[in-house]
This record gives structure tokens, C-alpha cells and sequence, in this order.
């Protein structure tokens, strides 16, 4: 039996990511804040792939509590922990504080809690950034923050020997627009200059969901990225590269 946890998992990213998971015979559980969306999907999912197969969990990423139940009740259903999806995020750069509380905060909590379950029969981390965690977002400079925040975060737990010595694979992935919730109906408050964001989304385009879950399945699947990010675009499916400083100087 394979297990994953899905945060944010009610509707967009997180729900096509649950369903991926699905497909592929992983049992899952998904927690959400809104809990009238994930009762809905719980109930679709459940149709669609068996009733012991998925179940939601009221869970919001800010409260270590609520964390400490999702896991503690995953463990009593399931028995194990094998992959988390730590999904869940907002743009919000009035509430920015908010918005670092659950897309980093809430990324950080979710993936020591996994380390420490995982520590001791491995298992991998997925942590969802953004093309916004690494390229400047002129439109949404403390969401980009949160979302680089994330690469680094996972780039730098995937060097040390907790993850390397245990089994465990830790991946960032960087979608540019994708057709979900949080891009439509954007408000002018949830950015520093709305009128600056439909310009890259004609550049880029936006993705539909399978583009994305495509991207998920290979970090998935591809067993040598631990602590790589995988940037999807409508053109680029391929990890990031950066700079090493070690490498000898260019004479
Ligand atoms: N859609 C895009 O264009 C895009 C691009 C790059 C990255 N992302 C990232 O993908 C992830 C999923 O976003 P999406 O596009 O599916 O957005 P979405 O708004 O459709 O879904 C986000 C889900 O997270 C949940 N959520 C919000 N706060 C939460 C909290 N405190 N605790 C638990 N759940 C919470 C929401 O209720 C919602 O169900 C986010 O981290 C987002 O930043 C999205």
C-alpha cells in the first residue's frame, strides 16, 4: 500500500494531484480549510475509486495541531506515510503575512512532519512553489518571496543526511498560470498592481491542470531529484538550474 497526503487537495492543483495519485492505486487523504469543497471532492473521488480508497480531513496548514491530527490520523487509517503534496497556498499580498504563513509556513510544517515519519522507511516530499519562486513577480513580490523561500528550503534539506541517509527524496515544483481558482476572479488587493499580471499570462499562456499533473507524475517518477525543482510551462517541462559558486573561476 502506497499512502499520500495532499494538502490543499479540495479543488484545484491538489484535487487533479489527488486523482493523479489515484489512478495509480496510491490510497490518499487530503485536507483542506474549506471544508464544504472537500466533503464535494471527497465524495467524487470516493465514487470514482472506492470509498477506503481517499478521505478529507479538515486541516488547516497554519495550525500545528490540525497538522499533527492529519498525520496522526493517516497513521490510524493507513498505517504509513510514503508521499506528501504540501500543495496549499494563497496569493495575497495585503494579507501578507497570511500568505507566508501558509505557503511557506504551513511547506515547512508539513515537511518536517514528513521527515519524521519518514526517517525511518523513506518516502517523498513534494513541495509546490511556483515559476514565481524563481523569477522576479513584479505583481506579487511576498507571494515570489514564499515561493523561493520553498525552492531553498527544499534544495537545502535535501543535502543533509536526514534526507539523504534516510530514504527520503525532497522536489520542488515551479508551475507558471494554470487554470485553477486562483487565478480567476483575482481581486486588485491581492496584488501590488493587478493591471501588471495579464501581460505574463498572455506571454505564458495558461496551462491546463493535465499539464501540470504531467509535471507531477515525472517528479514523481524521476528517482534522481532530490532537492531539484521542476519548472512546468505550456514549452518547458525540465528542472532549474542555478549557479555553483564552488566551480573553478572562469579565466
Ligand atoms: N494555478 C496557478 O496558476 C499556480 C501556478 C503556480 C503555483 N501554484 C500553486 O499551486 C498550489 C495550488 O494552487 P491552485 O492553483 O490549485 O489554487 P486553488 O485556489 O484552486 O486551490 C488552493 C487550495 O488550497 C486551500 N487552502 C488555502 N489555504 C489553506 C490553508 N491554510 N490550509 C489548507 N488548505 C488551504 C484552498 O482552500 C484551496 O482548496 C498553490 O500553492 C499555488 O501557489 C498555482
Amino acid at each position: 500500500m502506497t499512502v499520500a497526503i495532499v494538502t490543499g487537495g479540495a479543488k484545484g492543483l491538489g484535487k487533479a494531484f489527488c486523482e493523479a495519485l489515484l489512478k495509480r492505486s496510491y490510497k490518499v487523504c487530503f485536507c483542506d480549510v474549506d471544508t464544504d469543497e472537500g466533503e464535494n471532492t471527497q465524495q467524487f473521488l470516493a465514487k470514482q475509486y472506492g470509498n477506503g480508497n481517499v478521505y478529507f480531513q479538515k486541516c488547516d496548514v497554519r495550525s500545528e495541531n490540525d497538522f499533527t491530527a492529519l498525520f496522526n490520523g493517516v497513521l490510524t487509517k493507513y498505517s504509513s506515510i510514503d508521499l506528501i503534496v504540501n500543495n496549499a497556498g494563497i496569493i495575497h499580498e495585503k494579507q501578507w503575512k497570511n500568505c507566508v504563513d501558509i505557503n511557506l509556513n504551513g511547506v515547512i510544517q508539513g515537511s518536517m512532519l514528513a521527515m519524521d515519519n519518514m526517517k525511518h522507511g523513506g518516502g517523498v516530499i513534494v513541495n509546490v512553489s511556483s515559476l514565481s519562486g524563481v523569477l522576479p513577480t513584479l505583481y506579487a513580490p511576498v507571494y515570489a518571496a514564499t515561493k523561493a523561500a520553498v525552492v531553498n528550503f527544499t534544495r537545502s534539506w535535501a543535502m543533509n543526511p536526514a534526507v539523504t541517509q534516510n530514504h527520503i527524496r525532497m522536489v520542488t515544483m515551479c508551475p507558471a498560470f494554470a487554470d485553477t481558482d486562483i487565478i480567476k476572479d483575482i481581486k486588485e488587493e491581492q496584488f501590488q498592481g493587478k493591471q501588471f499580471v495579464a501581460p505574463f499570462m498572455e506571454k505564458l499562456g495558461i496551462m491546463p491542470l493535465e499539464r501540470v499533473t504531467e509535471g507531477f507524475l515525472k517528479v514523481l517518477d524521476d528517482q534522481d531529484n532530490n532537492g531539484k525543482s521542476l519548472i512546468v510551462t505550456a514549452n518547458v517541462m525540465d528542472y532549474a538550474t542555478f549557479p555553483d559558486p564552488f566551480q573553478p573561476a572562469n579565466k
